[in-house]
């Protein structure tokens, strides 16, 4: 199946628009569940509330299925960023991490071991390509890391790790922590490798900001302690007043406070159209869109310094053009929307990405000749 060709209604297309590891726009259903729920909010009356309040439990729900988890391990956040900190505060030991990785690992780790005061030690790493490959964590072990943290999808060059690879030279006792925001929802993959997973929905599930979670597995509970955990986060039975109870069992221990039921009620909607189409489907037709990024670069001699490899890559084709900001200006101004960072242009369409786009990017990258170094 090929989610271009055979789009149900609500899987958007948007003429142009290649930057959906920046941003992706509101899906219909995203869209429309905010609208229903807002109105909802606005009568004040207890049942149209509660309904919306039952839209945290719905997006759990929606999670869990995507991650073959139960909804209690599964807390909602602000921000991917936001369930990076409840995992990386609780850390002690050495913690490995690319020091090239997005700053939700960079700065949350950094932040995290400066609060510790000496009993949590980053361990930067500086792979080659910032691959973090199974091999560069191996040359990076020893008795004292007790975790890795990773992007599963690199923001910058798009490698997708081996999940199971890097668990396997890990080893049981030491934790998993993968930051998913680039792969979740749009790469059909076994989560059980990862002890802990963070993502959100504003990009490739195109549910919008505010819809943070994480995934905590009874090992990583085990091994993290709860040091962020809010007020509803405790071991009691409703508002915790006049009392400083433990955090709860469950995993709802890494969460703070009660969760945007408009944000959850789009993450809700953006689950259910992924479960709907199917991850495997949506990965199929996202690795066509890709091939045909491929296949344009190609065409021109475009070097491409991203994976080309499907095992290796999701949503992200990196142009390694000879003027990027040049190149990204010429792309803008023929109606195309892609990422200008690090001297390279990120290219990033969606299984939904229709073919009007690429003919528009071919055309457009023809043009820009002089820039692409090809
Ligand atoms: C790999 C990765 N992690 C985290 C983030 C930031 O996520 P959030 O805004 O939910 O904290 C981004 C945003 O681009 C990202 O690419």
């Amino acid at each position: 199946m090929s989610v271009s060709d055979d789009r149900p209604s609500g899987f958007d297309a948007v003429p142009g628009y290649l930057d959906w590891a920046a941003f992706g726009p509101l899906s219909t259903a995203a869209r429309d569940a905010l609208v229903r729920d807002a109105d909802l909010l606005s009568t004040g009356r207890g049942a149209d509330i509660a309904a919306v309040a039952a839209r945290a439990e719905q997006a759990q729900q929606g999670l869990g299925a995507l991650l073959d988890a139960v909804p209690d391990e599964i807390p909602l956040h602000p921000s991917s960023t936001h369930a990076l900190q409840q995992a990386l505060a609780g850390l002690g030991g050495t913690v490995l991490a690319s020091a090239a990785e997005f700053p939700s690992v960079t700065i949350t780790l950094d932040r995290a071991a400066e609060a510790a005061a000496g009993s949590l030690v980053p361990r930067w790493i500086s792979p080659r390509g910032a691959r973090v490959t199974p091999d560069a964590v191996a040359g990076a072990l020893d008795e004292t890391v007790t975790a890795l943290v990773v992007s599963h999808v690199d923001f910058r060059t798009g490698y997708r790790t081996d999940l199971a690879a890097l668990r396997e030279v890990l080893g049981p006792d030491r934790l998993l922590i993968v930051d998913a925001v680039q792969s979740f929802g749009v790469v059909d993959e076994d989560w059980a490798a990862a002890d802990v997973v963070v993502g959100h929905g504003y990009k490739w599930m195109r549910a919008g900001r505010g819809t943070g979670f994480a995934r905590f597995t009874a090992r990583a509970r085990e091994r993290i302690r709860p040091v962020l955990s809010g007020r509803i986060g405790t071991s009691a039975a409703g508002l915790p007043t006049d009392a400083l109870p433990d955090p709860a069992a469950s995993s709802q221990a890494y969460a703070v406070s009660a969760p945007d039921p408009l944000a959850a009620s789009r993450l809700a909607a953006a689950t259910s159209e992924i479960r709907a189409l199917g991850v495997p489907a949506v990965a199929a037709a996202l690795g066509e869109a890709v091939d045909r990024v491929l296949d344009i670069a190609d065409r021109r001699s475009i070097a491409v310094s991203s994976p080309r490899a499907r095992p290796e890559r999701a949503g992200i084709v990196v142009l390694a053009v000879a003027d990027a900001v040049r190149c990204g200006e010429a792309l803008a101004d023929a109606g195309l929307r892609v990422t200008v960072r690090s001297g390279a242009v990120r290219v990033s369409p969606h299984a939904s990405t229709p073919s009007e786009t690429f003919a528009r990017l071919a055309d457009a990258l023809d043009r820009a000749a002089e820039f692409t170094g090809s």
